[in-house]
Parts: structure tokens; C-alpha cells; sequence
């Protein structure tokens, strides 16, 4: 039986390398939430090994579930709903956390839903953010996603556009490894960008005049490493805080330049970003200071892979009679259109 009002419900998210538990009660209110993250673990392979990353969230998922329960005094079966991501991911990833899931649903006797990740990461920014309502535009950016999603009504969505190669999140991973950087790409080449200057090097912003939303970030890559090649073959040293800076300032110019056309073709003017890109502080900055529009982005900690956003997804699709049947972990899953 759920208690709508107080419901408490247990998110699990292990769709890629991060194993995140959390516990919410009322769809938003935080109890706690745990993170074990595998970064250090996979950026000495220069990206994810999916087989390692499954073993990992094996031995992580069981402690962090006990963790969580104790730290807020709770019991397996005073719990409402389990909510757990159960695609798009790693198949290996996705597995474990859906078959714990299960075995925890059955044992507890608590019903299960499975959650879109990315449904996941389009509630995140409203963790902090009571006045987020729909309709509002949502552009999910992480490393396998990049698109702008109009949301009508939770539940009611609409693909308006996504990248047609790689997501914002990978040519930051690819860049830098062009660069010589760890992995996660991301963050290091914000790192670096800091001393840098924006203007040093023009890339191209794909697709930036087309009036399609839509993204292109393979041509960007391929620039970056022409530029690389370039200094090597002269025997330079590589200005690499000037490379990571003209890199952000294209990926941040592509990002923007798209959601100020969806804003302007659907008359839309509240914006929220959310999955891993939306951590980076030129990004951030953007969006607050746009006129067209206001934004909400997510704190910094929720912006990458969490158990809250996916806790939150789950809840609120529970109170709107969504239910699944079976729960099975879906790698390829995408559309979250309804
Ligand atoms: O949402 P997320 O944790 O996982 C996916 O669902 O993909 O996103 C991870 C991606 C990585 O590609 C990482 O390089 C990127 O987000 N990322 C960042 C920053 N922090 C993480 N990209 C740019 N700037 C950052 N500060
Ligand atoms: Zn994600």
C-alpha cells in the first residue's frame, strides 16, 4: 500500500560506472543518499570497462543499500517504492542494479518501478528547485546524450533535438585524450581552461546556423586533433589551457546556441539543464546570465549520475499510475517520450 503523502522510496542507479543509493520521502525530500564512484578505478584505462564496472557495482550496491537503510533507521519493508534505473546504460551495469532491485522488492514485499536514466537526469535539477514546473525545456547533456527535451507535463515529453554523432560529454572525454588528459575529460579540461584563454583557437561550432535543434561534435573532436598534430609536427609545445579553453568555449557556444532556438520556436522561456556537462562552470554561467530565459541547473554533485534524480523519476511516474510489470534492464532504451 502507498501512503502517497509520505511515501518513502529507495533509488538505485547503476546504469554506467557510478553506484548511487538514496532515500526520498514526499517525491522530494532528501533523507540520504550515497555515491560510490568508480572514476580512479576506470581512468587508468582511459574510459569505462564495462565488465569491471559490473563487478564493482556487485560489490558495492548490497553495503551501500544497508548503509542507507541504517543511517536514516529504517527497515527493508517500511519502504513504499524501489525505484531503479533500468536503461539506457551498460548492459553488465544495468543488470546488477535491476536484479538487486528485484531481489529486494520480492524479499520486502515493496513494488518495483524501473526508471528511464534519462528521465532520471531531467528531474535532477528540481532536488533543489521547488518553483521548476512544467512546461519547461530540458537539455540533457552527459557523456552519451546530448538533446533538448520539451516537457509539458511529467510524463509528457517531447524530443525536440539531439546530437547526430557524439554527445557534449564524449567530446569532452575524446578531446581530452587527444590531449593527454584523464578520464573523466570533462572536468580536467575545465581544470585546465581556468588559465586559458577562449579565444586562442576558432573551432567550429557545428550545425550552429542550421534552424534545426540539433548537435554535431565529431567535426569538433577532429579540429582539436588537426590543431594537436599541427604543434607536434612544428615540434611545439602544446598550449594545452588555450586548447581546453577554445574547446570549452565551442562546446558551451554549441550547447547555447540550440536552446536559445528551441526557446525561440516554442515560446518557452524556462530552461533546465541537467547530466553530467551541466557541472561545467562556463555551461553554468551561460545559461544563468541568458536574457531569453531562466534557467535551473542542478548543485554540481547532482549534476552526473545519482540515486536521488532516479528515486525522484520513480516516485513521481509511481503517483501518476505508471506501472511496469516486469522490470528488466533495457541497454538501448532511449525514448522517454509519452
Ligand atoms: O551524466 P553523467 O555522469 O553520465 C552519463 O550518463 O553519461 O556524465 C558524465 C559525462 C562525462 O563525459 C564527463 O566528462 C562529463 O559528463 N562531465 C563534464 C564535467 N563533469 C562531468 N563535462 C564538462 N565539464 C565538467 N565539469
Ligand atoms: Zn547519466
Amino acid at each position: 500500500m502507498i501512503r502517497d503523502k509520505r511515501m518513502l522510496t529507495l533509488g538505485i542507479e547503476t546504469s554506467c560506472d557510478d553506484t548511487g543509493v538514496a532515500l526520498i520521502r514526499n517525491e522530494r525530500e532528501v533523507l540520504c543518499e550515497f555515491l560510490s564512484s568508480q572514476i580512479k578505478d576506470h581512468s587508468r584505462f582511459g574510459g569505462v570497462i564495462p565488465e569491471f564496472a559490473a563487478r564493482k557495482h556487485l560489490e558495492n550496491l548490497l553495503p551501500l543499500v544497508d548503509t542507507a537503510l541504517n543511517e536514516c533507521g529504517v527497515k527493508g519493508n517500511d519502504i513504499d517504492l524501489i525505484a531503479v534505473t533500468r536503461g539506457p546504460g551498460l548492459m553488465g551495469s544495468l543488470i546488477v542494479g535491476v536484479m538487486t532491485a528485484r531481489a529486494l522488492s520480492q524479499a520486502w514485499g515493496v513494488p518495483l518501478i524501473g526508471v528511464n536514466h534519462l528521465e532520471g537526469h531531467l528531474f535532477a535539477p528540481m532536488v533543489d528547485a521547488e518553483d521548476l514546473e512544467p512546461p519547461f525545456l530540458s537539455l540533457i547533456v552527459s557523456g552519451g546524450h546530448t538533446e533538448i527535451i520539451r516537457v509539458d507535463d511529467f510524463g509528457k515529453y517531447e524530443l525536440l533535438g539531439q546530437t547526430r554523432d557524439d554527445a557534449a560529454g564524449e567530446a569532452y572525454d575524446k578531446a581530452a585524450r587527444i590531449l593527454g588528459l584523464k578520464y573523466p575529460g570533462g572536468p580536467e579540461i575545465e581544470r585546465l581552461a581556468v588559465e586559458g584563454n577562449p579565444n586562442a583557437f576558432e573551432f567550429p561550432v557545428p550545425l550552429r546556423n542550421t534552424d534545426k535543434v540539433e548537435f554535431s561534435f565529431s567535426g569538433l573532436k577532429t579540429a582539436l586533433l588537426w590543431q594537436v598534430k599541427k604543434f607536434e609536427a612544428d615540434g611545439s609545445e602544446l598550449p594545452v589551457n588555450d586548447l581546453c579553453a577554445s574547446f570549452q568555449r565551442a562546446v558551451t557556444d554549441a550547447l547555447m546556441s540550440k536552446v536559445r532556438l528551441a526557446v525561440k520556436q516554442t515560446g518557452i522561456r524556462k530552461v533546465s539543464a541537467s547530466g553530467g556537462v551541466s557541472a561545467n562552470g562556463a555551461l553554468r554561467e551561460a545559461l544563468s546570465s541568458a536574457r531569453e530565459f531562466r534557467a535551473w541547473v542542478p548543485s554540481k554533485g547532482r549534476c552526473t549520475d545519482n540515486a536521488v534524480m532516479i528515486a525522484m523519476a520513480g516516485s513521481n511516474a509511481w503517483c501518476r499510475g505508471v506501472r511496469d510489470g516486469e522490470v528488466l534492464p533495457d541497454p538501448s532504451l532511449h525514448d522517454i517520450m509519452m
